[in-house]
């Protein structure tokens, strides 16, 4: 299979980090933003050529734009995006906060990529 470009958030640790994990030993290159550089040390070690983190709080709108913006500029081609970066959120809707359904519904990285994916790239599975 020929070399995908990934952009995933939240690499530090969970389902991100495994998929980023399997992805760069297969050979792929992969954007993995975090909100602690520290975390992904031995993954900037380990594939220097291939894996290019990045500091980003996904709640910041203007950081994700700066970010996205950045990646597809610096690499040329992103194929593939994952949303992954957040947290579960339990209990009864009366009991949450709107700010805390807002933060979960939150796709800035997605809104920020779209524009920017070309239909023939765009990941369809
Ligand atoms: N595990 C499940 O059963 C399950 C089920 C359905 C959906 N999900 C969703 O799948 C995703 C990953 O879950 P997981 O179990 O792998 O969780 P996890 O191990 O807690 O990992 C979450 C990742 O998201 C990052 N993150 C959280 N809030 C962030 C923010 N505001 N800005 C940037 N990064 C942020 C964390 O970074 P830090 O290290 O900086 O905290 C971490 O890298 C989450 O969105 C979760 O809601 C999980």
């Amino acid at each position: 299979m020929s070399q995908r470009t990934w952009f995933i958030t939240g690499v530090s640790s969970g389902f991100g980090r495994q998929l980023t994990d399997q992805l760069l030993e297969r050979g792929d290159r992969v954007v993995g933003t975090v909100r602690d550089i520290s975390k992904i040390a031995d993954l900037s070690n380990g594939y220097p050529e291939s894996f290019f983190a990045e500091v980003l709080d996904v709640t910041d709108r203007d950081a994700v734009r700066k970010v996205v913006e950045h990646s597809f500029t610096k690499l040329g081609r992103i194929d593939v995006v994952i949303s992954n970066a957040g947290y579960g959120l339990f209990g009864a809707a009366e009991e949450l906060t709107d700010q805390q359904i807002d933060l979960i519904c939150l796709r800035n990285t997605h809104r920020q990529s779209l524009p920017r994916s070309k239909p023939e790239r765009m990941n369809r599975g």
